[in-house]
């Protein structure tokens, strides 16, 4: 693998699907590579207007908890993706590449848009070209996400294409997304249909970073499940989305696999199991959860992290992003 970029939007308290789907793989990677950069894109949380106040406070918690979970400052960059003017500029020039059905074929933004496509803001609808930029203002090769990001991915690397054939260069290498099995798409404790979001109205849906054990307790017992007890193999459970969901959590928290996960709780009721799960979040989160607390008790601290990061991302995105200025062929003055 070359380089490693991935980002969280500020938009609101991150849960379990944001680490499994996607922190908690950035940590092992961080491992084995070095330079990875991890971005808050508070450019594109501010596609839903949040007010200033909420996106400081929330770009804050969200460096914090990538730190509180194992990204390392020495090895990562940590930076607000604000603080990097390229990828805005890089996203200017990709938009003048981006045929226009191309958007309209993005499932995210017929979602967020809903029946008011006409008053969606245009930053929601060019989302994907900005997310696009994020990546190749840096010639990422391996972008680690849950499996909702797979389209714009894969927008990504038909920009990089279309950049390539349009300048006659193979500057750009095509991005790889780098999803893993188990727990890529952790659905709502509500709904075994939906996607655990931090959208939804509600707070039940999803366990947070910042709940406390009593709280994870709570919210797992009343997770939805049925009345059947779990079976020895996951295809026995295909018309059961709850159950399965709850399987992929511990499985994952549990790097095991849902075969292995099944059988060890073949038999079992939900009652049972869910006092495991809770125990086993608990024993995940709560750490990570005091040391966030311990990091926000020290902003200061925290914003030198991230101005490092800042600076240490500038210098890769701006030597890119002059040698795509050459390519694209603007007058150097
Ligand atoms: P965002 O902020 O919605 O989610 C951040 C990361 O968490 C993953 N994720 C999940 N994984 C599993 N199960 C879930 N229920 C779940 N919910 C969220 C997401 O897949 C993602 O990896 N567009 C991106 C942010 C972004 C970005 C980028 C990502 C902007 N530029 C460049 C990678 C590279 C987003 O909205 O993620």
């Amino acid at each position: 693998m070359g380089r490693i970029f991935s980002g969280i939007q500020p938009t609101g308290d991150l849960h379990i699907g944001n680490y499994l789907g996607a922190i908690r793989n950035w940590v092992k990677l961080q491992d084995a590579h070095e330079n990875l950069l991890f971005c808050m894109v508070d450019l594109h949380a501010l596609t839903t207007l949040p007010n200033p106040q909420n996106m400081t406070v929330w770009t804050r918690e969200v460096a914090a908890a990538y730190i509180a979970s194992g990204i390392n400052p020495e090895k990562s960059m940590i930076f607000p993706q604000s603080a990097v003017a390229a990828h805005s500029e890089l996203a200017w020039i990709l938009s003048c590449l981006t045929p226009l059905g191309w958007l309209n074929r993005m499932t995210q933004f017929k979602e967020k848009a809903g029946k008011h496509k006409e008053q969606a803001n245009l930053g929601l609808y060019s989302y994907p070209v900005l997310m696009a930029a994020d990546i190749l203002i840096y010639k990422t090769t391996h972008v680690p996400v849950g499996e909702d990001q797979k389209q714009h991915l894969e927008l990504a690397r038909d920009l990089a294409g279309a950049f390539n054939r349009q300048y006659g260069k193979d500057y750009f290498e095509l991005p790889e997304p780098f999803i893993l099995k188990t727990a890529a798409r952790v659905m709502s404790l509500r709904d075994g249909t939906a996607k655990m979001s931090k959208s939804d109205p509600s707070d039940y849906s999803r366990i947070h970073f910042m709940d406390d054990p009593d709280t994870i307790v709570l919210k797992i017992r009343k997770a939805k499940t049925d009345s059947d007890p779990i079976a020895g193999a996951p295809e026995a459970m295909e018309n059961r989305p709850e159950a399965l969901n709850l399987l992929g959590i511990y499985a994952a928290l549990s790097d095991t696999t849902m075969e292995e996960s099944c059988r060890t709780f073949e038999g079992a009721h939900f009652s049972t199991f869910k006092k495991t799960l809770a125990d086993q979040i608990i024993a995940a989160m709560d750490p990570i959860r005091q040391e966030m607390l311990a990091l926000l008790k020290d902003p200061a601290s925290l914003d030198r992290i991230l101005k490092k990061g800042g600076e240490e991302a500038n210098e890769l995105a701006s030597q890119n992003l002059k040698e795509i200025k050459e390519i694209v062929g603007f007058l150097r003055v």
